[in-house]
């Protein structure tokens, strides 16, 4: 958030405060501000917001007109006092804020130490404001100084800048949302829009490669070269509650769009060369030979069972254990056996405490979590990142694809390296999803069934945990009996439960012999009058069996499965939806759960 007021505007310290307040669902570790008049001060804590405000001294900063703030939700260094942003230069000259990755961080940091730099903090932010001074002691102009330092940068970034004794915010923008809001009696800035509806609703949203500098009476957008670019100034008609969801109505629903982007973060910078190996720069010093067990719970647990079934195929022996189930008393453990905890949060109890155990057998351990610092992160001796961003509905959407593609690179990491084209299948899955996202008839099969007595699925390899997660999803959010099976043990037993009024999904691609397998299976379901709905490539003939067809596109099973499981979660959103349930906040359920 950034804010220059005219002298009779508001507060900046309050401004920035309640707009970081309505940024609030972006969810953070930690916060802080900085007012560059009469020279820059900054003031930032570990924590919530409440944390920030009770430290802020309101009387020293009273009727500052500018200020730019923050709220962090950690992606290199853990939540601390130091790593909150804002971030400045040596000299105290600027503050800078920024969301985002600074992907070539290291090597720019690395210049900078050798120039004799001292960083304070482990982010990758920090080599702006460092950069910034580098410039401005050679004799640059702060304007010329933020855009030369800002043309260093590779990766993403929404970045605002404040400069000793200076009205003024400058902000840049690539890949990460930055809009200008101009009011009355100042103009705003924020990475969206309820951080200042509250003061003006005439907004422009900034573009990739945009420059901005506001003042109190004007925004003036730039591009790279320096060249002023017409961004047109909208009206927008807010609803806040609204806003926070970007325009869905369920964060559920934003966060399985946000999925094409999530995955491409998940694998930025981890497999650039694609004639190469996956570079996993987590997990550098982590030389394991030995075979993994994986422990989980709930969605976690399914990405668990499909890394067990990749590392496999990668010639690595691979098992998952449910969590809660897990005693390394029971499982044989050695020094050459690496425990890998997959949780999203970090936290959860059941998966915890099978970490500890696996630790203190003897085991190595490793956490695959999107939660930086969070304590399976501390604990573990090695920690991969799945980088899915803050995820709010409570059940869990993108984080499971961005598990699902963090474990595959696992297994080229732990087993066989890749080849070309799996690194090439690997890369167009982001894309992939978006069509999915575009092209879904979920909501029209949910339509279909709404009513159904219950709702089964099923699917054979990578497809079982698709299956499991499939039913976990409608459970969740339906409040309805559904079940996933094995394909093949449908007839085991199952098969007792199949009447007309449960429709049957079946997830199934290609057109080999795990194809001709679950096609088998489907007709069985058939026979006995069921409804069949395939999520599918088209590859075989089982849309022959199908009264409703969920179509993915042709990319292999191990593709197809993050693919078919987007399907399944739309159709679950959409029969919740229609039953009118509580998607966001499902009943008797929680985000985390830090009990056992
Ligand atoms: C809770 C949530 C589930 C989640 C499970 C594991 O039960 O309701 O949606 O899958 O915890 O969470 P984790 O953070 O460990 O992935």
């Amino acid at each position: 958030v950034g804010y220059v007021g005219t002298s009779n505007g508001v507060d900046a310290v309050d401004v920035v405060l309640d707009g970081l307040s309505s940024l609030e669902y972006r969810g953070y570790d930690s916060a802080g501000l900085a007012v560059p008049t009469p020279s820059v001060r900054v003031h930032k804590t570990e924590g919530e917001l409440s944390a920030l405000e009770n430290t802020v001294p309101r009387d020293e900063l009273e009727g500052a007109l500018t200020g730019i703030g923050h709220t962090r939700w950690s992606t290199h260094g853990p939540p601390s006092d130091v790593n909150a942003h804002p971030h400045r230069d040596e000299a105290d000259r600027v503050a800078v804020v920024h969301n985002g990755i600074i992907e070539n961080y290291q090597r720019l940091r690395d210049d900078l130490v050798d120039a004799g730099i001292t960083f304070q903090s482990e982010t990758d932010t920090e080599v702006v404001p460092q950069l910034i001074g580098r410039y401005l002691d050679r004799g640059a102009a702060p304007e010329e100084a933020f855009r030369l330092a800002i043309d260093q940068l590779e990766g993403s970034y929404a970045i605002a800048a404040v400069f000793d004794g200076s009205e003024t915010v400058y902000a840049a923008r690539q890949d990460s949302p930055l809009v200008v809001g101009l009011g009355e009696t100042g103009t705003y800035l924020a990475s969206d829009v309820p951080a200042f509806v509250e003061h003006t609703d005439r907004v422009c949203y900034l573009e990739d490669g945009d420059f901005v500098r506001l003042t109190a009476d004007d925004a003036v957008v730039t591009d790279a070269e320096g060249n002023s670019v017409d961004r047109p100034i909208e009206t927008v008609a807010w609803d806040p509650e609204d806003a926070e969801k970007s325009g869905y109505d369920h964060y559920m629903l934003k966060e399985i769009h946000e999925q094409p982007k999530a995955l491409r973060q998940c694998l930025r910078g981890r497999i650039d060369d694609l004639d190469g190996a996956v570079d996993l720069e987590d997990l550098a010093d982590l030389d394991h030979e030995g075979p993994v067990q994986f422990v989980a719970c709930g969605t976690s647990y399914h990405a668990a069972l499909f890394g067990a079934e990749r590392l496999r195929e990668a010639g690595v022996r691979a098992q998952a254990f449910l969590a809660s189930e897990y005693a390394s008393d029971r499982v044989p453990i050695d020094d050459e056996t690496l425990v890998v905890g997959v949780t999203q949060s970090g936290e959860t109890a059941d998966t915890l405490r099978a970490l500890r155990e696996a630790a203190r057998a003897g085991a190595t351990t490793l956490a695959v979590t999107n939660t930086v610092a969070s304590s399976a992160a501390r604990e573990c001796d090695h920690t991969l990142y799945i980088r899915a961003g803050p995820e709010i509905g409570v059940a869990a959407t993108k984080t499971f694809a961005s598990q699902q593609l963090a474990l595959a690179l696992l297994a080229f990491t732990l087993g066989d390296g890749p080849t070309r084209e799996e690194l090439e299948a690997l890369r167009d899955i982001p894309g992939q999803v978006r069509t999915v996202l575009e092209t879904t008839d979920a909501r029209a099969v949910a339509e279909e069934y709404v009513d159904a007595d219950a709702y089964f699925f099923i699917g054979r390899g990578y497809h079982y945990p698709v299956a499991l997660e499939g039913a976990l999803k409608m459970k969740e959010i339906t409040y309805r009996h559904a079940e996933g099976f094995a394909a093949g043990e449908l007839k085991h037993g199952p098969l007792a439960l199949v009447t007309e009024d449960t429709p049957v999904f079946a997830v199934v691609t290609g057109d080999g012999e795990t194809a001709r397998k679950t096609i088998g299976n489907v007709k069985e379901v058939e026979a006995r009058d069921a409804p069949v709905v395939a999520i599918t490539d088209g590859e075989s003939d089982v849309t022959r069996y199908a009264d409703h067809v969920l179509e993915i596109p042709a990319v292999g099973d191990l593709g197809g499965s993050v693919l078919a499981n987007v399907q399944l979660q739309l159709v679950a959103y959409w029969v919740a939806n229609l039953l009118g349930r509580s998607i966001d906040k499902p009943r008797n359920l929680a985000k985390s759960v830090t009990v056992e």
